[in-house]
């Protein structure tokens, strides 16, 4: 049976670096793996009357395809030194009541930036909300890509290739991590 991982992007703009890095997670990931690229710009802001309506299809079809999945891959900038609040409101969703989705699952983050420290600060955040979720994240090998404009061609191909060396990597050990827990 294949790995199912459920990828979440944490920028929304056209030309994202985040985004092309999630598309070489993809590129490089173990071929038992599928990676569905979760879409996140849909959802409302959180709200538990929302959520105990229980009527958004929107809201809906998200935790289904999160509950679908065996583990998680947060591919995200750094905004303000934390989380960027789309994907911190995506994870709000997954994270509760009933059955929460995003609960007790291997998970990875790597994020790309134009400064030198390569989204360090809100790996570190990240981290820190999954502890609530009881989150099983991967800890090497840490990818932040700093200088990030520099490290992509026009065709939005990641060239750096230690980089690629690294997301590699830790692809196979959140894979790895996927079945070590089901064991
Ligand atoms: C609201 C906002 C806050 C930001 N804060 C940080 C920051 O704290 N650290 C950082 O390195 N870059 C910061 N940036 C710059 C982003 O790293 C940069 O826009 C990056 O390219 C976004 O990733 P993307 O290319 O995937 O959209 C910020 C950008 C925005 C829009």
């Amino acid at each position: 049976m294949p790995i199912r991982i459920a990828a979440f992007c944490g920028s929304l703009r056209k030309d994202s670096a985040n985004r092309k890095l999630l598309n070489t997670c993809i590129e490089l990931k173990p071929a038992d793996m599928i990676v569905e690229v979760v879409e996140i710009r849909d959802l409302p802001l959180f709200d538990q009357d929302i959520m105990d309506a229980g009527t958004n299809a929107v809201v809906k079809t998200f935790r289904d395809k999160v509950a679908a999945a065996e583990g998680f891959l947060f591919v995200t900038p750094e905004y303000n030194y934390s989380v960027p609040g789309a994907l911190k409101n995506a994870i709000d969703w997954a994270s509760r009541p009933p059955n929460p989705p995003m609960f007790a699952k291997a998970a990875a983050i790597l994020g790309a930036s134009p400064g030198p420290v390569g989204t360090a600060r809100m790996q570190y955040h990240l981290r820190q909300v999954g502890v609530f979720l009881d989150l099983r994240f991967v800890n090497k090998p840490e990818v932040m890509v700093g200088m990030a404009p520099s490290k992509f061609d026009a065709a939005g191909r990641f060239t750096d290739e230690t980089g690629r060396g690294l997301v590699k990597d830790l692809m196979a050990n959140l894979g790895a991590l996927v079945v070590k827990l089901k064991a």
